[in-house]
């Protein structure tokens, strides 16, 4: 039958390729193009070597933006307060592809070279079978005929010689990576030990913020319904198609040192795992959307969304759940709490850091100069706050009173 494999054109996936071969298998090698640096013309030539029937890659670019990525901005996704999901966005739209590609191509079986003890093995499968229920996942790395077969990284190399497979000449980083149009993760190999410091050439998406320019670079960013519609650079450059516009926030971003963080994260299986992360557009495109709900948002719906949507669709995100009854109706609470998020932020990149200039909008009236003044008597009456003070007192006396009571005793 036929085999449709999640190639990265790694090592691991052309073991991996090679493998399911001698297993008897006919080989699809699938990539995804959702924005990471990748010689596709090379991978290919490589699956096609190693005898893969037919390579296919498939440009979920603005699949990613628009269906993924914009959303999460209007929900501020985050995971335990720092990590923005960047790897966990990307995976449904990969698996849809994916499938989809398995079943253009007559595959009675999808296959990743996913480990046993990450996230992605669980998002990637959970997609496959919401998708296709009847699909066979083949996942070599929870295989014991594998992965006793490959032990270590000795016999992946030998294995690799007797296949000629070639073996990228470059030393290979002692770290692993996976990136796409929102982020690149580091984890695993030294990064292990979570007080070891990350070496500065580790980073790869943005400037050292010590090495950004000493000049800060302002932008403004319009939202419609909280989705971005138009980013203005300085000098004047203007961008409004979300693939564009996402491309050239990465890009500021990036020269301005925006995004960095590093956290010790807990993996849906249960372990903990040390992450670097590199998140430039989307931190600076989910700052300003949050500083514009200030203005534009009313309290209550803002309240409810920050408890209720905001950690259940982070959580769903992370812990690969997005094609699930729950990711379905949490994902249509969003756009209802966006309504008038409507206007413009004006903002600056400066040295790693990214500050909010001055905000506003041309259609929300929630914000009243004149009622918010310290020097106006107008909107309304001060007088009718010592009511509403009067009111809340009633409970908070009573409390006052027990407490000066038992310390009495
Ligand atoms: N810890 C992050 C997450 O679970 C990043 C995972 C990176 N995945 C990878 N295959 N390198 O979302
Ligand atoms: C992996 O284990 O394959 C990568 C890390 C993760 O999925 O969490």
């Amino acid at each position: 039958g036929k085999v449709c494999l999640a190639y990265s054109g790694g090592l691991d996936t052309s073991i991996i390729l090679a493998w399911l071969l001698e297993e008897g298998y006919e080989v699809i090698a699938f990539m995804a193009d959702i924005g990471q640096e990748e010689d596709f013309a090379a991978a290919e030539a490589k699956a096609l070597a190693i005898g893969a029937t037919k390579y296919v890659v498939v440009d979920v670019r603005k699949q990613f933006v628009d269906a993924v990525c914009y959303p999460a901005i209007q929900a501020n996704a985050i995971y335990e307060n720092v990590y923005l999901l960047g790897t966990s966005l990307a995976r449904p739209v990969i698996a849809e592809a994916q499938i989809k590609v398995a079943e253009d191509e007559g595959c009675f079986a999808v296959s990743h070279g996913c480990t046993g003890k990450g996230n992605d093995q669980v998002r990637f499968e959970l997609s496959f079978y919401a998708l296709k229920p009847d699909v066979t996942v083949i996942a070599p790395w929870r295989d014991p005929v594998f992965f006793n077969r490959f032990a270590g990284r000795k016999d992946l190399l030998e294995y690799a010689e007797q296949k000629n497979i070639p073996v990228a000449q470059t030393k290979a980083k002692p770290w692993s990576t996976d990136e796409n149009l929102a982020h690149i993760s580091f984890e695993a190999g030294i990064l292990e030990d979570p007080d070891v410091t990350p070496p500065k050439d580790m980073w790869k998406l943005t400037v050292d913020p010590t090495d950004a320019p000493d000049v800060p670079e302002d932008f403004t960013v319009f939202f419609e319904k909280g989705l971005p519609s138009k980013l203005v650079l300085a000098n004047g450059k203007t961008y409004t198609e979300p693939v564009e516009l996402f491309i050239a926030a990465n890009a500021l971003a990036r020269r301005n040192g925006v995004g960095r963080v590093d956290i010790v994260e807990n993996r849906f299986i249960g372990i903990k795992s040390r992450g670097c992360y590199e998140t430039p557009g989307l931190t600076l495109l989910r700052s300003t959307h949050i500083d514009l709900e200030g203005l534009t948002l009313d309290r209550e719906v803002r309240a409810l969304r920050d408890t209720f949507v905001t950690p259940a669709y982070s959580k769903i995100l992370y812990n690969g759940m997005y094609f699930t009854p729950e990711g379905e109706y949490v994902r249509a609470m969003i756009q209802p709490s966006q309504n008038t998020v409507n206007g413009q932020v004006r903002a600056r990149c400066y040295k790693g850091s990214l500050h909010v200039l001055g905000r506003s909008s041309d259609t929300e009236k929630l914000y009243d100069a004149t009622e918010s003044s310290m020097d106006e008597l107008e909107g309304f009456s001060p007088e009718d706050t010592s009511g509403f003070i009067a009111v809340q007192a009633i409970r908070i006396k009573k409390y006052g009173e027990a407490v000066r009571e038992k310390g009495q005793t």
